[in-house]
């Protein structure tokens, strides 16, 4: 195979998917980086959009084992915040024109969490004649309670599938029941049945992760018509299971991150080429193991960016990995730091905009 004939390919296959994952000389890099740039500038401009990211609460009930605020880690204090502060940040956002603002938070399923949830978004809905769009990230839910989040103005949910290879789920996960890969594919296809548009997204350098498991998750994306990719490398927290082990098997050297450095940057190409119309976010976690993580994605296809507004206070306690960027940022700085970025790639910000991904509405017609 080779790189210019598979890159001018109409249709790629799995094999196609494989090979171009797997490439890692530079030129041929380059390559593939241009091709998907061209798609995205293509398919839905060179424009990249802003959706304020407001991790609400770390509080939650499970126990991912590559996750440092799974609930058997002790060292992390639990937080909330106060919903006139969750309500305060998304009137900032509005005003200062991100298009919407995603509202994340550990997993919780009690009467109350759901009870709250549910009035923030009523509440954010009234800011601005409901012209902030709002997409949630809160985990696995009944399908009831996804309805209700819909009636009260949720309009996109979050929710990584994390691998489509169940059986590396199950490596990644506790067997107690409360982790399984079945419940959390039929919640994506409950969410899609109520009209949300749909996120979901994988985490990339996983430990026994092989090329075709990364290209089948690119065909589950496109087997579960996602409108939004959320992905990025899996980075170590030390206080896990996870990433004691990777440590501890050598896995986590300098070379091992800038491998799944690379690998992540390969994967949202390849995704941006097979789907084209889809809203592909250029995730902090690439910029935790590259100062110019963020810009990478972008070039290689990336439109969506997440600016922190977490509450300053409690940015040190909503750490899923370790050496999470923007810590010590307010949001001020998040916003204009990130516009640098956008501009130094040679693309604009879609101020003020929702940015639906075109997916959504295309596959509708
Ligand atoms: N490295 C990278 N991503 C992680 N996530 C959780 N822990 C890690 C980690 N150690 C991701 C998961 C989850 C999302 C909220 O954060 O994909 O779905
Ligand atoms: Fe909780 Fe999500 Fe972390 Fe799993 S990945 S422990 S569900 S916050």
């Amino acid at each position: 195979m080779n790189i210019s004939s598979v890159l001018q390919k109409e249709k790629l296959n799995k094999d196609d998917l494989i090979f171009l994952l797997g490439r890692i000389a530079p030129d041929e890099l380059d390559q593939l980086y241009a091709a998907a740039y061209a798609v995205k500038k293509e398919w839905v401009g060179n424009v990249d959009y802003y959706r304020g990211l407001l991790e609400f609460s770390n509080r939650c009930i499970k126990n991912c084992c590559y996750c440092g605020i799974r609930r058997d880690n002790g060292e992390v204090e639990r937080f909330d915040t106060a919903k006139e502060d969750i309500l305060a940040m998304a009137r900032w956002c509005y005003e200062q024109q991100y298009g919407s603002v995603t509202l994340q938070s550990g997993e919780r399923q009690d009467a109350a969490f759901i009870d709250f949830v549910e009035a923030v978004l009523r509440e954010i809905k009234q800011i601005a004649g409901g012209a902030l769009g709002v997409t949630l990230c809160a985990g696995e839910q009944t399908k009831e309670t996804y309805q209700r989040w819909y009636n009260a103005g949720a309009h996109r949910y979050l929710l990584r599938i994390e691998s489509s290879n169940p059986d590396l789920y199950k490596t990644l996960h506790p067997q107690d029941g409360y982790h399984r890969w079945d419940v959390r594919k039929a919640c994506l296809d409950s969410l899609a049945e109520i009209g949300y548009q749909v996120g979901t997204g994988v985490m990339i350098g996983l430990p026994g992760q092989t090329l075709e498991d990364l290209a089948d998750d690119i065909l589950f994306y496109k087997q579960q018509n996602i409108a939004m990719i959320g992905m990025g490398p899996y980075v170590v927290h030390h206080n896990t299971p996870l990433g004691k082990q990777v440590c501890e098997d050598g896995l986590d050297s300098p070379e091992a991150r800038m491998e799944r450095l690379r690998l992540s940057v390969n994967m949202v190409a390849v995704t941006r080429l097979f789907l084209k119309d889809v809203n592909i976010a250029a995730t902090t976690a690439m910029q935790t193991l590259h100062p110019f993580g963020r810009e990478m994605a972008l070039k290689a296809g990336a439109n969506i960016l997440m600016p922190l507004v977490t509450l300053p206070q409690f940015r040190n306690q909503y750490q899923l990995y370790d050496n999470k960027p923007c810590l010590e940022d307010g949001q001020e700085q998040c916003r204009n730091c990130l516009s640098a970025r956008v501009a130094s790639v040679g693309d604009r910000v879609g101020w003020g905009q929702w940015g639906d991904s075109p997916h959504f509405f295309n596959h509708l017609k």
